[in-house]
């Protein structure tokens, strides 16, 4: 099939190579001259494992193809993706801007019926007004659909080839069919596409988001319990996600969620649900329990060195919003960072993929060391923000000994509490009873 992807990110190149490696022939187009240009040369902009292996294939074998010229790409394709990014507006509502001028360069280029679908996260509504776009230019016919993307940072090119599931809104049954056949080969273990209206699928993906978020708040919250009363939050979250009802998964405190998605779609919920009269309340309360974790290390800090930081040098091990992602977008390391910085902190970070991306975001203000452990030499304190595979099992004396104070605030539950007592570390994390004397378990007077 001759399938266009505008928009080449985090979504749109993976969803281009992975239907490339299906077979199709496919042309991927953005407006970023560089980005283009270096995906020419085989060079990934991103870091995403496995990606490289399939642009790198597929180009070679001349069914994925570059360029900067959208209506080119338009005229190429029977379908089309719109995978263009969708950031905050002032309001916090999704700005449609990129979407909407994809939807005219769309309608201009229109040379026959084509399938044009969102991939990238858009309000409900919006596929109405990319039709509206597209037929202010032109009068062939087009079906517009809305396929949401589920895929994962660091698990993308995975969670495409192998989905939990496909959703498809859509009142033709023309792209119905061309959808569900572009789709079969990613379907054939039994994973369901699934086909509904428009508006469901575009609720959808909210939804989806909102609901992990609201765990991820949730838990900190209960975390922020366990502190408080000497209760181990990693025993709570096995015996609450033991019940089937609820499951294991995104009930891991922590540091609180960040990057391209859950805070720009949870926003945006919340103005969606505004502009129909619906209570936002429970994902403003989402939204402010996060807003309160991301500042839990500095709080602890503060606690513990002081306000001032002047001549204090401060680790930190981990700048992505997650691992396998060189992705900075809303991570909380930003929040963070900037604090040390304010506070007067000389910070020496270390990230495994994300350091040069954290450079452009953060500046020259703190030092970036290749090897974690040397950002550790002097230091009164190592904060873990990122739970890179490689932060798990450090050889603890030598951090012991490099490091001025051996205070480590684990913003990702990494290592086990009493263990790091033993090897004679001041640890704190994140529910698991650090902050308050472990047999005060009566109940606080005021709840009586
Ligand atoms: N990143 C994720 O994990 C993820 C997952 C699911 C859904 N989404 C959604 O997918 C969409 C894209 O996200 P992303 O992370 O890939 O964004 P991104 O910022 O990485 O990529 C967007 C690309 O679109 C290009 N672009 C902007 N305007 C354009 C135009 N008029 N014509 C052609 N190209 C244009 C930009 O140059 C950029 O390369 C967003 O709506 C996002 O919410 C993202």
């Amino acid at each position: 099939m001759r399938v266009g992807v505008i928009g080449t990110g985090y979504v749109g190149l993976v969803v281009g190579a992975c239907l490339a490696d299906a077979g199709n022939d496919v042309i991927c187009a953005d407006v970023d001259e560089s980005k283009i240009a270096r995906l020419k040369q085989n060079q990934i902009p991103i870091y995403e494992p496995g990606l490289e292996e399939l642009v790198v294939r597929n180009q070679e074998d001349g069914r994925l193809r570059f360029t900067t010229d959208v209506g080119a790409c338009v005229r190429g394709s029977d379908i089309i993706f719109i995978a263009v990014g969708t950031p905050p507006g002032e309001d916090g509502s999704a700005d449609l801007k990129h979407v909407l001028e994809v939807a005219a360069a769309i309608g201009r280029n229109m040379d026959g019926e084509k399938i044009v679908i969102t991939k990238s996260t858009v309000p409900v509504g919006t596929a109405a007004k990319v039709r509206a776009e597209i037929e202010k230019h032109s009068g062939m016919p087009v079906h517009v659909c809305s396929n949401p993307e589920f895929l994962k940072e660091g698990a993308a090119v995975d969670d495409f080839m192998k989905p939990d599931r496909v959703v498809i809104g859509t009142d033709s049954d023309y792209a119905r069919s061309a959808l569900a056949e572009l789709y079969a080969p990613f379907v054939r273990t039994g994973n369901p596409i699934l086909f509904m209206d428009v508006a469901s699928a575009e609720i959808t993906k909210y939804a989806a988001n909102a609901m992990l978020a609201t765990r991820i708040s949730f838990m900190n919250m209960i975390a922020s319990l366990c502190d408080a009363i000497g209760a181990n939050v990693d025993h709570v979250r096995k015996g609450v996600g033991s019940d089937p009802r609820i499951g294991n998964s995104f009930l891991f405190p922590g540091v609180g969620y960040g990057g391209s998605c859950f805070p720009k779609d949870v926003k945006a919920l919340i103005r969606t649900l505004e502009e129909f009269d619906i209570d936002a309340g429970l994902l403003e309360a989402v939204e402010s329990v996060n807003e309160r974790q991301k500042r839990l290390l500095l709080d602890h800090l503060d606690e513990r060195l002081g306000r001032d930081l002047s001549g204090v040098t401060v680790a930190v091990w981990g700048l992505a919003f997650k691992p396998e992602t060189d992705d900075m977008r809303e991570a909380p390391s930003l929040e963070v960072v900037r604090g040390l910085v304010e506070r007067g902190a000389t910070v020496r970070a270390h990230d495994p993929v994300a350091m040069e991306v954290a450079r452009r975001v953060l500046g020259d203000g703190i030092s970036y060391v290749d090897v974690n452990y040397d950002a550790l030499p002097g230091a009164s304190a190592l904060l873990i923000l990122t739970d890179w595979k490689q932060y798990r099992s450090p050889a603890f004396g030598r951090m012991k000994g490099l490091m001025q104070r051996p205070l480590v605030l684990d913003g990702r539950n990494l290592y086990d509490p009493v263990r790091m007592g033993q090897l004679g570390f001041e640890y704190v994390s994140v529910g698991r009873g650090a902050s308050a004397s472990p047999i005060a378990m009566e109940a606080p007077a005021s709840s009586a």
